[in-house]
């Protein structure tokens, strides 16, 4: 096949066209899909599909629809998809011995955010895979939530359909330590929808917030390292490599399917919660039997990971600024110009203000990004942008603007004198009389 393009063996892109015997798989999942969705809506619903694509499946279903629709089609395609994974261990990888693939297959069907956000709040969360039918029972009798686990606050009362991963390693959530993931792309997938990944942190020790299972705030994060995908492109990417994926900001239905495999037995950290347990043999996948094993967790410990000490990088400059609920004006002073002054946080309870600096002067906004309220002093900020450490949406520093219409900064009027600053957060109080 053709070389795929990688970086620092972190992650690669690949496309299925040239993958042998597997060619054409892209096109029977969408085949699949189109005529499922058929099957649950009606042939002018499949055709609307098969005419405009399936990037406008929010139109013809709703987010109650999307978990029979994932039953159905891994339902049908679970076995070429696990021979296909098998193919991408032997030609992408190049792995030639046996190795290990994941029983657990998710179709990502993610609807535009602007969609989303509006959906039934019992709906299924796009992120959520499915196991063979022969082991489910077992998989309950075997589950384990942390009870620390409470990610619904995070989300900030967003329906589960408007979800977007947070930044992540794998093993946080009981994966093994040495998967490798296959992220495709069954649909087109823009920046703007697609996964990012923080190359620059691999092999960074970073602390795992266990509320979440994401990155604990107070780490400043780099600019994310978009990964957009054409249709039937994968990224095969190192999942201890920190992780996440833009909220699909785009007005098209993003779709996916994420398998994982492993080069050899995989291995449990005895101090996650929890372990993935189930598993196929490559051999036994290439020889048709349908056999999943049962890695008993307390019988598959690896050795105990022993990370260095975590090192918080450096966090943006916060000075203590003065609230004057009369003039509805926020007060401060500037430090000297440091190393690292493009962006200062100015904290007046319950004001928390981002100054940014631009080539246009001084902007002021509201430091919560306006989707899960989380910080943007703990994102990636360049000349132009800063970026949501959470949802990886970026923000114009000019205009407080993102890529979706109901996501803009708060804005405020600012004034600088010297090292003065005056930010406006409220009208004058009318004056008693
Ligand atoms: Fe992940």
């Amino acid at each position: 096949m053709n070389l795929p393009s990688s970086s620092q063996g972190v992650w690669l892109k690949c496309h299925v066209r040239d993958l042998s015997s597997w060619e054409s798989m892209t096109e029977r999942v969408l085949s699949e899909l189109i005529s499922t969705v058929g099957q649950m809506k009606g042939a002018a619903a499949a055709q609307l599909l098969r005419q405009h694509g399936i990037e406008r499946l929010h139109e013809v279903i709703d987010t109650d629809d999307v978990a029979s629709l994932r039953n159905q089609v891994l339902e049908r395609l679970r076995q070429p998809l696990l021979a296909m994974a098998t193919a991408v261990g032997r030609q992408v990888l190049g792995w030639d011995g046996d190795f290990y693939v994941d029983d657990y297959l998710i179709l990502r069907i993610n609807f535009p955010y602007e969609v989303a956000r509006k959906t039934n709040p019992s709906s299924e969360n796009p992120g959520i895979g499915r196991l063979s039918a022969s082991v489910r029972d077992k998989f309950q009798t075997r589950k384990v939530i942390d009870p620390v686990y409470a990610p619904k606050a995070y989300h900030r009362g967003h329906p589960p359909a408007a979800w977007a991963h947070g930044p992540h390693i794998d093993s946080w959530a009981g994966h093994s330590r040495d998967g490798r993931n296959i992220w495709w792309a069954i649909g087109e997938v823009p920046a703007q929808a697609g996964m990012v990944l923080y190359p620059e942190l691999a092999n960074v020790p970073l602390p795992c917030e266990r509320r979440t299972l994401y990155l604990q705030a107070g780490y400043r994060l780099p600019v994310p390292t978009y990964l957009p995908l054409a249709a039937g492109e994968m990224l095969v990417f190192d999942p201890e490599v920190l992780h996440g994926t833009h909220l699909n900001t785009t007005d098209a239905t993003r779709v996916a399917i994420s398998m994982r495999l492993n080069a050899s037995r995989p291995t449990f950290d005895p101090a996650c919660f929890y372990s993935r347990e189930f598993w196929r043999r490559a051999a036994d996948i290439e020889q048709g039997h349908d056999e999943v094993l049962h890695l008993q967790r307390e019988d598959n410990f690896g050795a105990p990971v022993t990370s260095a000490p975590v090192q918080t990088p450096p966090a943006v400059p916060v000075i203590a600024g003065q609230l004057d609920q009369t003039s509805g004006l926020i007060h401060g002073q500037l430090p000297a110009a440091g190393p690292d002054t493009q962006r200062i946080i100015v904290d007046a309870a319950p004001y928390r203000i981002m100054l940014v600096h631009t080539s246009d002067g001084t902007r002021a906004y509201d430091a919560a990004c306006p989707h899960y309220g989380v910080d943007l002093a703990d994102g990636g900020c360049d000349s132009d942008k800063v970026y949501c450490p959470a949802c990886a949406i970026s923000f114009d520093l000019q205009t407080g603007k993102s890529s979706c219409p109901s996501l803009t900064l708060q804005p405020y009027e600012v004034r600088q004198d010297g090292a003065a600053v005056r930010i406006r957060v409220a009208p004058p109080a009318a004056v008693a009389t």
